[in-house]
């Protein structure tokens, strides 16, 4: 199975990604990964990992559709069985969603769908959770609101900022996210419409 993976930061997701289609029983490898931006520590991981890697910024374009429409041809370009957002900050819209039903994973660093969005983390710590977490789950045109395929939880310390509760959130979301895209692509989660018995969707 070919994996194309979506950045847009340090790579510290993908980074586990890598590490885990390194062992061929896996049963997957990463095509390519691309980006909206460009000089990102991803980047920097993936070129150095030899993976093919592709830079598409918005600003580039006229406008959200052509850059829409060029992501997808980007992406379409390496083939994927399946997209893993790790740490992209777009939106992704309709020429990629339409393209890649059912197989765009996302991962967001809250109990979704407590805190969607952007700050996710700042924003848990702001509402005072006591715990919170990541979830992986699918992409669709919402912000966040996709078929939830995975959930872990993190505790939260009195003494946390934005920056130790995140790392200590992307430490378990590491593991989640390789845990969830090894199912999926050696059960065939979303390949056969099983997803929806494991993330109801909400209405
Ligand atoms: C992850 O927590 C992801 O859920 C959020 O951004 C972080 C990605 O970090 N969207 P990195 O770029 O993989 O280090």
């Amino acid at each position: 199975q070919r994996l194309v993976v979506l950045v847009s930061g340090t790579g510290s997701v993908m980074q586990a990604l890598l590490d885990a289609v390194a062992d061929e029983a896996f049963g997957a490898r990463v095509a390519a990964v691309v980006s909206d931006r460009a000089e990102v520590g991803a980047l920097a991981i993936a070129e150095e990992a030899r993976i093919p890697t592709a830079v598409v910024r918005p600003g580039d374009f006229p406008d959200r559709r052509t850059w829409d429409e060029a992501l997808a041809r980007t992406i379409a370009s390496f083939d994927p069985d399946l997209l893993v957002c790790a740490g992209f900050m777009r939106l992704l819209g309709a020429p990629v969603l339409s393209r890649w039903p059912g197989r765009i994973v996302n991962t967001h660093p809250a109990l979704l769908p407590s805190y969607p969005g952007a700050h996710a983390v700042r924003d848990a710590l702001a509402g005072g959770a006591k715990v919170t977490g990541c979830t992986v789950m699918l992409v669709d045109e919402g912000v966040d609101t996709g078929p939830i395929l995975a959930q872990a939880a993190v505790d939260v310390r009195d003494n946390d900022t934005e920056e130790s509760l995140h790392t200590r959130i992307k430490a378990i979301e590491r593991g989640l996210v390789v845990n969830t895209v090894g199912r999926m692509v050696r059960d065939g989660w979303t390949l056969n419409g099983r997803v929806a018995t494991l993330g109801q969707p909400r209405h």
